[in-house]
């Protein structure tokens, strides 16, 4: 592979896409669009969030404290996009409101649309030159029934997830098919060249 140098980048390095949910002062929901987003290991899984700039979502998770990461698949891309471009300092963004409920175990809105909605709290905050990264808590996750349904295989799951991904400044999805669980590609490794 010839490889040209791309500078400081992550181009071509797809990542996923989630809607942070927090509650205003009122008591509405307010949605923007993420994909800073990552895991962290404190003892169990916690999650790992940057928000560059001044935001209402950053606002709102300083505030309250809490708040969820609901995952963007194809259906919700419309409504997802819509959320990533509409600043929520415009008292008309959430005049556009997905079908939400509260947390299971936090007050957070979710989107019911969303087949994965992780409730978070924030438990240390980093300051960077123009971010700030929030270390999370996992508190819960809501998943849809069908994606623990036994009866289906893990490939039927993820085709049923329908997850966005984003690199280039373009939104894609995937077709999804099972390319190995972890362990088993290795096996694939033979003494030619790779
Ligand atoms: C595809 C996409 C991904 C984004 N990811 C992030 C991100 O990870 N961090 C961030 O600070 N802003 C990100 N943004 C920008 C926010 O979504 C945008 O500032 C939005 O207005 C935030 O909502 P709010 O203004 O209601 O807080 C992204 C925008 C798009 C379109």
């Amino acid at each position: 592979m010839k490889k040209i140098s791309n500078g400081k980048s992550n181009e071509f390095c797809p990542q996923t896409l989630f809607l942070y949910g927090t509650y205003k002062e009122d008591k509405t929901p307010n949605f923007g669009l993420f994909c800073w987003f990552s895991y962290t290991w404190h003892a169990e899984l916690g999650v790992m969030a940057c928000i560059g700039g001044d935001k209402l979502t950053k606002d709102l998770i300083r505030k309250n404290k809490v708040f969820s990461a609901n995952l963007v698949n194809k259906p919700l891309l419309k409504l997802a996009d819509y959320y990533g471009n509409k600043n929520g300092y415009d008292t008309d963004k959430m005049n556009l409101v997905p079908d939400y409920t509260n947390g299971d175990t936090l007050n957070v809105p979710i989107i019911k649309n969303s087949p994965v909605n992780i409730e978070l709290e924030v438990i240390q905050e980093v300051h960077l030159d123009g971010s700030d990264v929030f270390i999370c808590k996992i508190h819960n996750t809501m998943v849809d029934e069908n994606l623990m349904d036994e009866t289906l295989n893990i490939e039927d799951k993820i085709q049923l997830l329908q997850p966005v991904f984003t690199t280039c400044q373009t939104y894609f999805t995937q077709e999804c098919t099972n390319s190995g669980h972890w362990g088993e590609p290795m096996k694939e490794i033979t003494d030619e060249k790779i």
